[in-house]
């Protein structure tokens, strides 16, 4: 371990206490002034660290930003994460950049994660609203041994994994809306976004993306009436970092299961989790807009939609539009 990382685990351990500068340049074996540049590269870093001439340091409060070292030192995972967690202040897209990562050879587990997104993908080419600091924008690789038509399953267990952090940690409504949404009443509190490379019957790669509005106060005019965020359903701080844990945590345990093929498992606990499947929606298929009601899920991510007319169409793609009863 390095010097800063030595000092910041001797600061946590000693949280709320004064240590004085001669104290710490002891224990750690290093100059006082050596002590003091790093303290200041980690208070750059957003830790609270107080400092008083006579008494030394005390650390107050961890860093409100995504570090990477403070999500690996809460992970309890054993694939995801445990290699490169890849931090952009900005970039265009975690999925743009996890896409790059991943076709250069970056092994499964690789995490990308920004405090602002530029160019934040959504499906069907949208944007994804990434203001800085205040969601989650996280890319995650992954190299399942599967063909490209059981990916669509990768973003159903984001989901659930996504439904079951955040009822963890809130006691919010939350549900999931086939096949990518994340609601809470009517309103969109985060978004799945799965890309992949593949050849006919093998996938090389897949990166699935995750945005979570956690602490925005406001969305744009044109969001206002469609997006949440867990700050203004409960009026609190929720740590993003600890959603991050548990989402990855969770979102490891039910990937596993897919590969082992708890196949029936995990679709019971998406139903659990949707208010889809009974429901009245419209959508588009082939262009044309039809109405009808979502009967089931299939086993390999398809919604099974059946339209006004009696025809049932099985669907991978596309945006239910509820329907008032
Ligand atoms: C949706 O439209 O619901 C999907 C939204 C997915 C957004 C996330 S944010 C992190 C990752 N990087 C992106 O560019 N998009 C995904």
């Amino acid at each position: 371990m390095s010097t800063a990382e030595n000092l910041l685990g001797f600061l946590k351990s000693n949280q709320g206490s004064w240590i004085s500068g001669e104290d710490l340049s002891r224990e750690l074996s290093v100059s006082r002034t050596a002590i003091w540049k790093h303290i200041r590269k980690l208070r750059q870093e957003g830790y609270e660290i107080e400092s008083s001439p006579r008494r030394g340091y005390c650390y107050s409060k961890t860093s409100p930003l995504l570090l990477p070292r403070e999500i690996r030192e809460g992970l309890r995972t054993k694939v995801l994460g445990r290699g490169d967690i890849v931090y952009f202040e900005e970039t265009d897209s975690t999925n743009a950049r996890g896409l790059e990562l991943a076709a250069s050879g970056a092994p499964e587990g690789t995490l990308v994660m920004a405090e602002a997104q530029t160019a934040g993908r959504g499906s069907k080419g949208r944007e994804w609203h990434s203001p800085e600091r205040s969601g989650i924008y996280l890319s995650i690789i992954l190299r399942p041994r599967i063909s490209p038509i059981e990916a669509p399953k990768m973003t159903l267990l984001a989901g659930i994994a996504a439904a079951e952090a955040v009822l963890g940690l809130t006691d919010l409504d939350v549900h999931i809306k086939w096949p990518n949404d994340l609601l809470i009443g009517n309103r969109k509190v985060a978004g799945i976004l799965t890309e992949m490379a593949s050849d006919m019957d093998q996938v090389s790669y897949v990166v699935t993306g995750i945005g979570i509005n956690v602490g925005a106060k406001e969305f744009p005019l044109e969001l206002g009436d469609i997006a949440t965020s867990l700050f203004m359903e409960t009026g609190r701080d929720i740590s993003r970092a600890a959603l991050i844990c548990s989402f990855l945590e969770r979102y490891e345990d039910y990937y596993h299961k897919f590969t082992d093929g708890e196949n029936r498992l995990i679709l019971e606990r998406w139903k659990e989790l949707s208010r889809t499947i009974g429901g009245r929606f419209a959508v588009e298929i082939s262009g044309k807009r039809l109405e009808g009601v979502a009967r089931d899920m299939e086993p390999d991510g398809g919604l099974l939609f059946e339209s006004a007319d009696g025809k049932t169409h099985r669907i991978f793609y596309g945006d239910l539009e509820a329907i008032e009863e």
